[in-house]
Parts: C-alpha cells; sequence; structure tokens
C-alpha cells in the first residue's frame, strides 16, 4: 500500500493507493470520520451497474448509505445534475457531518465535488476515483466544476476533498476508449515532468505493440498500480506548491488550452477529454517546433509512441477560426492574453504569455487532416 499526504491551505488529507483496497473502505472512513454521519454515494449508472452492489455490500457493513446515481457522460457535467444532487441532499435530509463519497470518473468527481464544497456551505468528502484520469488527475487538488453553455468546467470552486481512496483494480473494466482517455493525460505527465513514465508503459505492453487488444494489457498488469503511483505524486507535489493555480500548477495543462477548445467546438459527445488533450499536445509541441525548442525528430517519435498508445493524431473538424474562437474562453486568457504551456525540451517546460496568433493557428492547420 502507497500513501501520500497533501498539505493544503485549509486541510491535510491522505490519497491511499492499493488493489484491492475498497475491502477495508470502512477502516479508513472510520479513521478520517468515525462512526458519525450517514456515507451519502454519488456515483453514475454504468459504474455503479458495475460495482454498486459490492461497494454497498462493504459500506453498509459499519455505516447508513445512501446512494444518488447520475447518467454517466460528459454532457451530463452541468447545473441540472447539481440540481438533481441538490434535492437528493434535500430529501435525505443530509447534513454537514454525512460524506459524500465520489465514486467514479472525472464527471463524478467534479459534479459532486462541487455540491460537495456547496451543500451546507461544506460537506465531507472522499473521492474513490475509477477511471485513470481521475486517479491520476482530477480526484487530486481540489478543483470541482460543472459544465456551462458548452464552456468546460466555468462554474466551480477549489475544494479539497478530506480523503482519496484510489484502487487500480477498478481500472480493469474500463473500455478501450476510456483507457485511450487516460493514456492522453499519462503522456501529458512524461512529456512535461518525467518521461520514464511513458517507457514504463510501453513496457507493459511489451511484445504486444501489434495486438489489437494491446492496451487491456496495461490496465490489467498489476505494475500499472505503479506508474499510477508517479502521477499522482507528481501531481500531489505541484498541488501543495501552487494550490490556486496561479503558477507551477499551470505547467499540468500542457495541451489542455487547444484540447479544452477542441472539446468546445467539436461537442463534449464525440470527442472525450483525453483525446482532445492529446491532439493539443501536438499543436503544442508544433509551436515549440516552431520557436525552436523542439524539432520535427522529437514530433515524430512522440507520433510513433501515439501509434501504439492508439491516442488520435488529427483533428477532423476542420474550422479552425472556431477553434480559435473558442481559445478566449479558456480560463487561461487573461485580459485577451493568452498563455500556452510549452516545452522548451522533453520534461522541460515553460509558460509562454501571449504567444502570436499565426503561430497558434499554423499548428492547429498542421495538426488537420
Ligand atoms: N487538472 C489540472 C489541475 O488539476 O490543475
Amino acid at each position: 500500500m502507497k500513501s501520500i499526504e497533501i498539505k493544503t491551505l485549509n486541510r491535510k488529507y491522505k490519497i491511499y493507493i492499493k488493489n484491492n483496497i475498497t475491502e477495508s473502505f470502512c477502516d479508513y472512513i472510520k479513521e478520517n470520520f468515525g462512526k458519525n454521519g450517514n456515507i451519502i454515494v454519488v456515483s453514475n449508472e454504468r459504474i455503479y451497474g458495475i460495482y454498486g452492489k459490492i461497494i454497498k455490500d462493504i459500506i453498509s457493513r459499519e455505516y447508513k448509505i445512501k446512494e444518488i446515481i447520475l447518467n454517466d457522460g460528459e454532457k451530463y457535467k452541468n447545473i441540472d445534475t447539481l440540481k438533481y444532487i441538490y434535492s437528493k441532499l434535500v430529501d435525505f435530509n443530509a447534513h454537514r457531518n454525512d460524506v459524500i463519497l465520489s465514486f467514479g470518473g472525472g464527471v463524478v468527481g467534479d459534479t459532486a465535488g462541487f455540491a460537495a464544497a456547496t451543500f451546507g456551505r461544506g460537506m465531507n468528502l472522499i473521492h474513490c476515483p475509477t477511471t485513470i484520469i481521475s486517479q491520476i488527475d482530477s480526484s487530486i487538488g481540489g478543483k470541482t466544476a460543472v459544465n456551462f453553455e458548452k464552456i468546460k468546467n466555468i462554474i466551480g470552486c477549489f475544494y479539497q476533498p478530506h480523503l482519496i481512496i484510489t484502487d487500480p483494480e477498478f481500472l480493469k473494466t474500463l473500455d478501450e476508449k476510456e483507457i485511450i482517455n487516460g493514456l492522453g493525460e499519462i503522456v501529458k505527465y512524461g512529456l512535461v515532468f518525467d518521461f520514464q513514465i511513458i517507457n514504463d508503459v510501453l513496457n507493459l505492453i511489451g511484445d504486444f505493440k501489434n495486438d489489437e487488444n494491446r492496451l487491456f494489457n496495461i490496465v490489467n498488469n498489476t505494475e500499472f498500480g505503479k506508474i499510477i503511483y508517479k502521477c499522482v505524486k507528481i501531481k500531489a507535489e505541484i498541488v501543495e506548491k501552487d494550490e490556486f493555480d496561479l503558477n507551477e500548477r499551470n505547467l499540468l495543462n500542457f495541451g489542455h488550452t487547444i484540447g479544452h477548445s477542441l472539446e468546445k467546438t467539436i461537442g463534449f459527445d464525440k470527442i472525450n477529454h483525453g483525446q482532445a488533450v492529446a491532439i493539443g499536445i501536438l499543436c503544442a509541441i508544433d509551436i515549440s517546433v516552431s520557436l525552436g525548442y523542439l524539432n520535427e525528430k522529437f514530433k515524430k517519435k512522440i507520433l510513433d509512441i501515439y501509434d501504439i498508445l492508439k491516442l488520435p493524431k488529427f483533428i477532423t473538424k476542420t474550422d479552425v477560426d472556431e477553434i480559435l474562437n473558442a481559445l478566449k474562453f479558456d480560463k487561461k486568457f487573461i485580459s485577451g492574453k493568452n498563455k500556452f504551456i510549452l516545452l522548451e525540451d522533453l520534461n522541460k517546460p515553460v509558460i509562454y504569455n501571449n504567444l502570436d496568433e499565426d503561430i497558434i493557428k499554423n499548428s492547429i492547420v498542421n495538426n488537420i487532416k
């Protein structure tokens, strides 16, 4: 079992990472919250359909459990879903010493997190992330939000969880699309912070690089927990340094500036976050090449890795101006000035302000097929 402690302004909390940790759920809940309060599980129909019975059996050994089950998908990360959670909390007569347990991926975590932050001015919150993205990124660091008017994460707040319980065992039931979604974020960690993370993933695929089902080798290997741990450790250190995303935490947005605008223009239901980030990373690499930081050989190497990891290499929607226009809604655009995370070299990220619009446009055009 690995555990990482994060110290933030208002809270110090632990992330436990272990296979089959959920068996001991009640011990961790007791350690943090005692025996008071009900456990209110917020999950979605897909993941709760698979694990709901087990989770319910385990928790109800020691706690009263209530359930709020949401529709599955990014398009449900909205104010209507939030209202649904609030009305269920009112039905349950929920109190601040009850515990919201978000059980699912980033959509569940971000939405349940925002509900926990705001209902009764703040409830207890545990994240139990069940996708790669939520285990290595979204559950950590207190960003909670819903989308509004097709703008990603525009309504939200910082609210650190009280505890995170991460079990890589849940990743074994992900479909390929969701694995690819997570690999986009893993590649981000590898390029920005530690390339060994990408090598570790490629090692799990080993000799099966041409096997159609190769990506399942990654999540089915217990060694994948170590890769999850490496990413979590990086994220935890960054959150400790810059909880409110004013400086170093921006680095986690490598590939996200254009990525978010692709999600907005193409639609949350047509491209998932990891795919959009994967293409955003290619644009950021092209911009880094234009500025003379990286070279074409570097990009070719990354494209070869994309092939193995089945990451998308092209934008299929061609309206460049719409994509450019959507960039202005990015939270990193301040007073009309853009901010891009680029690479001066491998694992040497740099925050670049006010990049020439033609360079941005070319990077998008370059990646359209
Ligand atoms: N997902 C980026 C961050 O937490 O800052």
